[in-house]
Protein backbone atom coordinates (compact mmCIF):
# COMPACT_ATOMS: atom_id res chain seq x y z
CA UNK A 1 0.00 0.00 0.00
CA UNK A 2 0.99 3.36 -0.13
CA UNK A 3 3.61 4.82 2.19
CA UNK A 4 5.42 8.23 2.65
CA UNK A 5 9.30 7.78 1.74
CA UNK A 6 11.81 9.79 3.76
CA UNK A 7 12.99 12.24 1.27
CA UNK A 8 16.78 11.40 2.14
CA UNK A 9 15.51 8.08 0.22
CA UNK A 10 13.61 9.71 -2.58
CA UNK A 11 16.35 9.64 -5.40
CA UNK A 12 16.45 5.68 -5.14
CA UNK A 13 12.87 5.81 -6.11
CA UNK A 14 14.30 6.82 -9.73
CA UNK A 15 18.19 5.80 -9.28
CA UNK A 16 17.59 2.69 -11.76
CA UNK A 17 16.03 4.79 -14.45
CA UNK A 18 11.95 4.04 -14.83
CA UNK A 19 10.57 5.57 -17.54
CA UNK A 20 8.00 7.99 -15.26
CA UNK A 21 4.78 10.65 -15.55
CA UNK A 22 5.56 13.77 -15.93
CA UNK A 23 2.45 15.70 -14.76
CA UNK A 24 1.62 19.19 -14.46
CA UNK A 25 -0.67 21.95 -13.32
CA UNK A 26 -1.27 26.01 -13.97
CA UNK A 27 -4.48 27.99 -14.38
CA UNK A 28 -6.60 25.37 -14.50
CA UNK A 29 -4.85 23.55 -17.14
CA UNK A 30 -3.54 20.30 -16.15
CA UNK A 31 -1.44 17.82 -18.41
CA UNK A 32 0.68 14.44 -18.60
CA UNK A 33 3.73 13.17 -20.62
CA UNK A 34 6.34 10.47 -20.20
CA UNK A 35 9.40 10.70 -19.72
CA UNK A 36 12.15 7.88 -20.32
CA UNK A 37 14.86 10.06 -18.74
CA UNK A 38 15.34 11.16 -15.84
CA UNK A 39 18.02 10.79 -12.96
CA UNK A 40 18.68 11.73 -9.10
CA UNK A 41 21.62 14.23 -9.01
CA UNK A 42 21.72 15.03 -5.31
CA UNK A 43 20.88 12.95 -1.84
CA UNK A 44 20.23 16.16 0.47
CA UNK A 45 18.48 17.88 -0.91
CA UNK A 46 16.98 15.32 -2.96
CA UNK A 47 16.97 17.01 -6.27
CA UNK A 48 16.57 15.22 -9.96
CA UNK A 49 17.00 16.05 -13.65
CA UNK A 50 14.51 15.46 -15.79
CA UNK A 51 14.59 16.07 -19.58
CA UNK A 52 11.72 17.70 -20.80
CA UNK A 53 11.71 18.96 -24.52
CA UNK A 54 11.17 22.88 -24.83
CA UNK A 55 8.41 22.30 -27.29
CA UNK A 56 5.94 19.95 -25.05
CA UNK A 57 3.16 21.39 -23.08
CA UNK A 58 4.45 20.33 -19.79
CA UNK A 59 7.79 22.14 -20.41
CA UNK A 60 5.11 25.54 -20.74
CA UNK A 61 3.40 23.99 -17.55
CA UNK A 62 6.73 23.26 -15.45
CA UNK A 63 8.09 26.52 -16.09
CA UNK A 64 4.70 28.49 -15.69
CA UNK A 65 3.77 27.10 -12.05
CA UNK A 66 7.80 26.13 -11.13
CA UNK A 67 6.74 22.43 -10.01
CA UNK A 68 5.96 19.27 -11.21
CA UNK A 69 5.04 15.44 -10.09
CA UNK A 70 6.19 12.27 -11.22
CA UNK A 71 4.12 9.24 -11.20
CA UNK A 72 6.43 5.64 -12.00
CA UNK A 73 4.13 3.23 -13.91
CA UNK A 74 3.63 -0.37 -13.93
CA UNK A 75 3.07 -2.56 -16.48
CA UNK A 76 -0.38 -2.50 -16.99
CA UNK A 77 -0.34 0.86 -17.18
CA UNK A 78 2.68 0.62 -20.51
CA UNK A 79 -0.11 1.71 -22.99
CA UNK A 80 -1.19 4.64 -21.47
CA UNK A 81 2.68 5.67 -21.01
CA UNK A 82 3.40 4.86 -24.50
CA UNK A 83 0.14 7.22 -25.40
CA UNK A 84 0.65 10.11 -23.47
CA UNK A 85 3.85 10.51 -25.01
CA UNK A 86 2.62 9.90 -28.35
CA UNK A 87 0.00 12.94 -28.33
CA UNK A 88 0.56 16.75 -26.83
CA UNK A 89 -1.69 18.15 -24.70
CA UNK A 90 -1.59 21.59 -25.99
CA UNK A 91 -3.87 21.78 -28.78
CA UNK A 92 -6.10 18.38 -27.68
CA UNK A 93 -8.86 18.81 -30.83
CA UNK A 94 -11.89 17.40 -28.45
CA UNK A 95 -10.77 20.39 -25.82
CA UNK A 96 -10.33 17.71 -22.93
CA UNK A 97 -7.41 17.13 -21.10
CA UNK A 98 -4.91 13.70 -22.12
CA UNK A 99 -6.50 12.82 -18.22
CA UNK A 100 -9.97 13.33 -19.39
CA UNK A 101 -9.62 11.54 -22.70
CA UNK A 102 -7.73 8.54 -21.64
CA UNK A 103 -9.85 8.16 -18.61
CA UNK A 104 -6.61 8.27 -16.29
CA UNK A 105 -7.29 8.62 -12.67
CA UNK A 106 -5.67 10.96 -10.10
CA UNK A 107 -5.16 12.22 -6.98
CA UNK A 108 -3.55 15.10 -5.39
CA UNK A 109 -0.12 14.96 -3.64
CA UNK A 110 0.15 16.49 -0.18
CA UNK A 111 2.47 19.24 -0.93
CA UNK A 112 1.91 20.56 -4.26
CA UNK A 113 -1.10 19.41 -4.74
CA UNK A 114 -0.02 18.33 -8.04
CA UNK A 115 -2.01 15.30 -9.65
CA UNK A 116 -0.63 11.86 -9.03
CA UNK A 117 -1.48 8.77 -11.41
CA UNK A 118 -3.88 5.93 -9.79
CA UNK A 119 -2.42 2.79 -9.72
CA UNK A 120 1.46 3.21 -10.40
CA UNK A 121 3.96 2.18 -8.16
CA UNK A 122 5.70 4.89 -7.14
CA UNK A 123 4.96 9.18 -6.72
CA UNK A 124 7.16 12.37 -6.42
CA UNK A 125 6.16 15.80 -6.12
CA UNK A 126 9.43 18.93 -6.79
CA UNK A 127 9.31 22.03 -7.00
CA UNK A 128 11.57 23.71 -10.05
CA UNK A 129 15.07 24.76 -9.21
CA UNK A 130 15.38 27.48 -11.99
CA UNK A 131 18.45 27.17 -13.95
CA UNK A 132 18.41 29.73 -16.74
CA UNK A 133 21.93 28.52 -18.37
CA UNK A 134 21.28 24.69 -18.86
CA UNK A 135 17.13 25.99 -19.91
CA UNK A 136 18.50 27.55 -22.40
CA UNK A 137 21.07 25.34 -23.65
CA UNK A 138 19.15 21.97 -23.11
CA UNK A 139 16.19 20.61 -22.40
CA UNK A 140 17.09 19.49 -18.45
CA UNK A 141 15.20 20.77 -15.60
CA UNK A 142 15.74 20.02 -12.15
CA UNK A 143 13.61 19.57 -8.98
CA UNK A 144 14.14 19.76 -5.70
CA UNK A 145 11.45 16.63 -4.20
CA UNK A 146 9.12 17.64 -1.43
CA UNK A 147 7.13 14.47 -0.88
CA UNK A 148 7.51 11.03 -2.25
CA UNK A 149 5.63 8.18 -2.32
CA UNK A 150 5.70 4.37 -2.85
CA UNK A 151 3.83 1.26 -2.82
CA UNK A 152 5.29 -1.17 -0.13
CA UNK A 153 4.43 -4.09 -1.54
CA UNK A 154 7.36 -3.15 -3.75
CA UNK A 155 9.56 -0.29 -1.97
CA UNK A 156 9.57 -0.06 1.71
CA UNK A 157 12.64 0.92 4.08
CA UNK A 158 14.27 2.62 1.27
CA UNK A 159 14.98 0.14 -1.39
CA UNK A 160 13.01 -1.59 -3.98
CA UNK A 161 12.33 -5.30 -3.84
CA UNK A 162 11.50 -6.47 -7.34
CA UNK A 163 10.62 -10.03 -6.82
CA UNK A 164 7.99 -12.62 -9.11
CA UNK A 165 5.16 -12.00 -6.54
CA UNK A 166 4.97 -7.99 -7.05
CA UNK A 167 5.95 -8.04 -10.73
CA UNK A 168 2.31 -6.56 -11.00
CA UNK A 169 4.09 -3.48 -9.86
CA UNK A 170 7.95 -3.43 -11.22
CA UNK A 171 8.66 -0.24 -12.94
CA UNK A 172 8.39 0.48 -17.00
CA UNK A 173 11.93 1.05 -18.44
CA UNK A 174 11.78 2.27 -22.57
CA UNK A 175 13.70 0.26 -25.15
CA UNK A 176 12.46 2.60 -27.84
CA UNK A 177 9.24 2.57 -30.03
CA UNK A 178 6.69 1.86 -26.69
CA UNK A 179 8.46 -0.91 -25.95
CA UNK A 180 9.60 -1.72 -22.26
CA UNK A 181 12.02 -3.96 -19.90
CA UNK A 182 10.78 -4.48 -16.80
CA UNK A 183 13.44 -5.31 -13.99
CA UNK A 184 12.90 -9.21 -13.41
CA UNK A 185 15.92 -10.77 -12.26
CA UNK A 186 17.68 -8.72 -9.28
CA UNK A 187 21.47 -10.01 -9.16
CA UNK A 188 22.99 -9.32 -5.43
CA UNK A 189 26.68 -8.07 -5.95
CA UNK A 190 28.92 -9.36 -3.10
CA UNK A 191 31.49 -7.74 -1.86
CA UNK A 192 35.07 -8.93 -3.08
CA UNK A 193 37.92 -9.04 -0.23
CA UNK A 194 40.36 -6.70 -1.45
CA UNK A 195 42.94 -8.48 -3.86
CA UNK A 196 40.60 -11.83 -4.30
CA UNK A 197 40.59 -12.28 -7.94
C1 LIG B 1 8.12 6.02 -23.35
C2 LIG B 1 8.37 7.45 -23.72
C3 LIG B 1 9.41 8.14 -23.13
C4 LIG B 1 9.64 9.48 -23.43
N1 LIG B 1 10.66 10.14 -22.85
C5 LIG B 1 10.82 11.47 -23.04
C6 LIG B 1 11.82 12.20 -22.31
O1 LIG B 1 12.59 11.66 -21.51
N2 LIG B 1 11.90 13.54 -22.53
C7 LIG B 1 11.07 14.20 -23.41
O2 LIG B 1 11.19 15.41 -23.55
N3 LIG B 1 10.12 13.51 -24.11
C8 LIG B 1 9.96 12.19 -23.92
N4 LIG B 1 8.98 11.51 -24.58
C9 LIG B 1 8.10 12.25 -25.48
C10 LIG B 1 7.01 13.08 -24.76
O3 LIG B 1 6.32 12.29 -23.82
C11 LIG B 1 6.06 13.63 -25.83
O4 LIG B 1 6.74 14.65 -26.55
C12 LIG B 1 4.72 14.13 -25.33
O5 LIG B 1 3.81 14.04 -26.38
C13 LIG B 1 4.72 15.54 -24.79
O6 LIG B 1 3.42 15.84 -24.39
P1 LIG B 1 2.92 17.31 -24.01
O7 LIG B 1 3.18 18.23 -25.19
O8 LIG B 1 1.47 17.11 -23.74
O9 LIG B 1 3.68 17.75 -22.81
C14 LIG B 1 8.77 10.15 -24.34
C15 LIG B 1 7.74 9.44 -24.96
C16 LIG B 1 7.55 8.09 -24.66
C17 LIG B 1 6.41 7.37 -25.32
Amino acid sequence: MRQAVALHHASRLVNHGPTVLVTTRHAGRRNIMAAAWSMPVEFTPPRIAVVVDKKTFTSDLLKASDCFALSLPVPALADLTYRVGSESGRDLADGRDKFARHGIATFDGPVLQLPWVDGCCAWLELRRIAEPHSETAYDTVFGEVVSAQADDRVFAQGRWSFRDDNAALHTLHHLGGGSFAVPSRVVQGRLLEAGAS
